[in-house]
């Protein structure tokens, strides 16, 4: 027989055991908010990066750490001046648990800068500004993408191995041209070669015919461009359409050629690039990733979804590490910081500073892809100058 006592005890236990079991089995869905652009020259890139993200939660079963995931969505269209209004938004009015974007990297330093504030987890899925893994890291800040730096350095090794002695570059003035031109600049100067002259325009400009005239009247041995999504596809037609590309050889990073080439067509044919992911990278992971990609959304994966795609894998670590419990953040942030990632671009790592440590392929577009035809540099990692962390 139970004496009052025990019978209470038990009870209470009982009790205690059914709501933590009840708890477990309410998580509410965890609020992710998506902040990319839907309009102007990078739209495409944020419908490729949304499609990645949704298809690893797709392949988990619709769920992250066992968390339903509920969407909230707003387009940045690519515009800094509107950038912390937008992400306040997401902050604010709908309270989400975790941001993911975006693709432009003034507008991503704006984002930055809020999070900081307001301590949301944030997952960088494109824009590589180099200062959100540099001056402006924090705990809550990871990117899946790339800074800045990385695929300018890369491809500069790529320019020099090449004996390019002379280059000019062109690019739109902002973060993401001045920063991938410092990082090509870096490594093609350490390499032997000199860069000529710098030419930018405007974001998102696409007005090249005069400075396409200054390249064809200077003839560098190499001209290396940053460029991505509508702009590139413009650019790469002018310069061709310019007569250059029989003259003066063009290189960039692969962004100038990436979800681009459909739109390019025969005026992107033979270009060398550099980048963290190739079309043609042939593992059982990217060839698993590209079918099912283009059965879910057909149309093609590109770098974009593949960053979309380890944004999910990123938060998905963290969340299966503490059960979906997004309280336990300071947990959570370790695990997304030291699971390796297992990645279509091949598996990689997070720096200290939350960035990719990865390789950077050499790439030359033959018909649709962007074939992988070397490495340019070995598991990169960014100098994460100025983080403190
Ligand atoms: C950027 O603004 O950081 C950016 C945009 C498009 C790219 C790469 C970087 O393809």
């Amino acid at each position: 027989m139970h004496t009052p006592f025990l019978r209470t005890a038990l009870g209470l236990a009982a009790t205690l055991l059914a709501s933590s079991t009840v708890l477990a089995q309410a998580q509410p869905p965890l609020k992710v908010g998506l902040m990319l652009p839907a309009t102007g020259t990078f739209a495409a890139l944020g419908t490729a990066i949304e499609n990645g993200f949704k298809q690893y939660v797709d392949e988990q079963g619709g769920k992250l750490g066992g968390r339903s995931i509920q969407y909230f969505k707003v387009d940045d269209e690519s515009d800094p001046s509107k950038a912390t209004d937008n992400v306040n938004k997401l902050i604010k009015r709908d309270a989400v648990d975790v941001i993911v974007g975006t693709v432009h990297s003034g507008v991503a330093l704006a984002m930055a800068r809020a999070v900081k504030e307001s301590n949301t987890l944030l997952i960088v899925p494109n824009a590589g500004a180099d200062a959100i893994t540099g001056p402006l890291c924090a705990p809550n800040i990871l990117r899946s993408s790339f800074s800045n730096w990385q695929p300018g350095f890369a491809t500069g090794v790529v320019a020099a191995q090449k004996g390019y002695k002379r280059a000019m570059t062109i690019t739109w003035n902002y973060a993401a041209g001045n920063e991938t031109v410092k990082g090509f600049t870096e490594a093609f100067e350490k390499g032997g070669g000199k860069v000529t002259k710098d030419l930018t325009l405007p974001f998102p400009n696409v007005e090249f015919q005069a400075l396409l005239t200054e390249i064809a009247a200077q003839k560098p041995d190499v001209v290396f461009a940053f460029f991505a999504g509508g702009g590139a596809v413009k650019f790469v037609k002018d310069y061709d359409a310019a007569g250059l590309k029989k003259t003066v050889p063009l290189m960039g990073s692969g962004f100038l050629t990436d979800g681009t080439l459909e739109a390019q067509g025969a005026s992107a044919q033979g270009l060398l690039t550099s980048l963290h992911y190739a079309d043609g990278i042939e593992t059982p992971r990217n060839t698993a990733f590209r079918n099912k990609y283009a059965v879910a959304y057909k149309m093609q994966p590109d770098v974009y979804a593949v960053q979309g795609y380890d944004a999910a894998q990123l938060l998905g670590a963290g969340l299966n590490a503490v059960k979906g419990d997004f309280t336990k953040r300071d947990a959570m942030v370790a695990a997304m910081r030291k699971t390796p990632v297992d990645s279509p671009r091949g598996k990689y790592t997070l720096s200290a500073a939350h960035n990719p440590v990865q390789d950077f392929y050499i790439r030359e577009v033959k018909g649709r892809e962007n074939a992988m035809t070397g490495v340019a540099v070995k598991v990169l990692p960014d100098p994460a100058r100025g983080c403190k962390m």
